[in-house]
């Protein structure tokens, strides 16, 4: 089959690939129909993440209808047509029991790898690391989907692709990011980056009872889309983001900080923004917290930060002195989908959203690396681009 590999620092590539087959009884082949480049594949395709192997197959919202089944799927049968979320997840741990899916205990086969690095392993991911699982993703005709009974999320025919796809991944965690966000009717919620993430969340933090949501951006067409769902704007190129937060709040800062951004934030001339791409670049750092500095000092007293934004390693120079004196509440992690995944299909087909609006491209598997160029380099009006095997 072809698919998407890794081959290293903005270099992928499509290449013919031997197909994936049944390895465990409760595995299931999907056909991949549709399938989006997120922002955290943009990590793996900048070089941030470690543990990636060259030949790796990216790709972690995806959808398609299932042409094999292990011995052990009940769930599903041939030709059922589902979303896969990207957390691979047994459904039986003591995580799982909690709907905690992204922390799952078993399902990364790499977790001696991730315990070395943080403590604990969580869940396998497709597309990912190797130290997150080493899972094939599914930029690719084919996908091998492990623990099928339990994540992919079956589709009535007459919803066309665009509408769900989303249910794999950034939909969810939109909607988990704005949860985290602990919004109060008629609260003020700050979301940095309007990315497809951001863009998402604007929209969940409304349908939570936000009053007022502030998106912070640079990028034109971003700033455009957020400002037609009801945002406000401030734009971080052109403004100081602290003070303009201040002024718009009387004083007293957002009652939730989100970050949608991840680490590589860019932080224009800014002192702690130079440090931190120097010290990435000459591999003394491994993230750019330039935001979560900035959430830290802008955020209320007592109120919340939420970070659905990827980090992958230690950052330096947090001001943990003010969350610790002001108060701050923590909430952030690779998100549950498949806890999401029904409620948030409801939402979809009742009208209540169409998450699609933010689709600006849809391409062909071969024209892949072209699409990671674009939706890096934010060229050609660039927001979300779907795939096409
Ligand atoms: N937690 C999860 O489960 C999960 C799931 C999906 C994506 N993510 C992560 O969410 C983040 C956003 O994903 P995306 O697909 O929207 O990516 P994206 O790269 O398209 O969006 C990031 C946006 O942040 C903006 N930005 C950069 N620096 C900024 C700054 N200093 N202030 C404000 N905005 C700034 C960029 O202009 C861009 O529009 C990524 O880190 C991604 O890895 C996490
Ligand atoms: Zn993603
Ligand atoms: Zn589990």
């Amino acid at each position: 089959m072809k698919a998407l590999c890794w081959y290293g620092t903005k270099d992928v590539r499509v290449e013919t690939v031997p197909d994936p087959k049944i390895q465990n009884t409760d595995d299931a082949i999907i056909k991949i129909t549709s399938t989006a480049i997120c922002g955290s594949d943009l990590h793996l395709h900048n070089g941030f993440q470690p543990t990636m192997e060259k030949g790796d197959i990216l790709g972690h919202e995806n959808m398609g209808e299932v042409v094999e089944v292990g011995s052990g799927v009940s769930n599903l049968k041939v030709g059922d047509r589902v979303v896969v979320p990207f957390v691979i997840a047994c459904g039986n741990c003591e995580f799982c029991n909690k709907e905690q899916y992204s922390l799952c205990d078993v399902s990364n086969p790499n977790a001696e790898m991730a315990r070395e690095a943080m403590g604990q392993s969580p869940a396998g991911l497709f597309g990912f690391s190797h130290m997150l699982g080493g899972f094939s993703g599914g930029q690719a005709e084919y996908l091998r989907v492990p623990y099928a009974n339990v994540g992919p999320f079956k589709i009535p025919n007459g919803i066309e692709d665009e509408k769900v796809l989303f249910l794999s991944d950034i939909f969810p965690t939109a909607y988990m990011a704005a949860e985290n966000c602990n919004i109060e009717e008629g609260d003020t919620v700050a979301i940095w980056g309007g990315g497809p993430v951001g863009q998402l969340a604007v929209r969940c933090a409304q349908m939570l009872g936000a009053g007022r949501v502030i998106m912070i951006e640079q990028v034109p067409e971003r700033i455009q889309m957020a400002q037609s769902s009801g945002a406000e704007i401030i734009d971080f190129s052109k403004e100081d983001v602290y003070d303009r937060l201040m002024e718009m709040t009387k004083d007293r800062g957002p009652d939730s900080c989100m970050d949608a951004v991840g680490l590589e934030a860019h932080a224009g001339g800014t002192l702690d923004g130079i440090i931190d791409r120097v010290k990435t670049a000459t591999m003394l750092a491994t993230d750019r917290p330039h935001v979560l500095r900035q959430m830290i000092m802008a955020c209320r007293k007592g109120g919340t930060l939420s970070v659905p934004g990827v980090y992958v390693g230690a950052v330096d120079n947090l001001p943990f002195g003010a969350a610790m004196n002001k108060g701050l509440n923590f909430k952030m992690g690779q998100t549950h989908v498949q806890k999401y995944m029904p409620k948030l299909f409801e939402k979809i087909e009742s009208g209540e959203i169409d998450p699609s609006f933010i689709i600006t491209h849809k391409m062909k598997l071969e024209d892949a690396p072209e699409g990671y160029k674009i939706f890096n380099e934010k060229e050609d009006n660039c927001i979300k681009i779907v795939l096409k095997p």
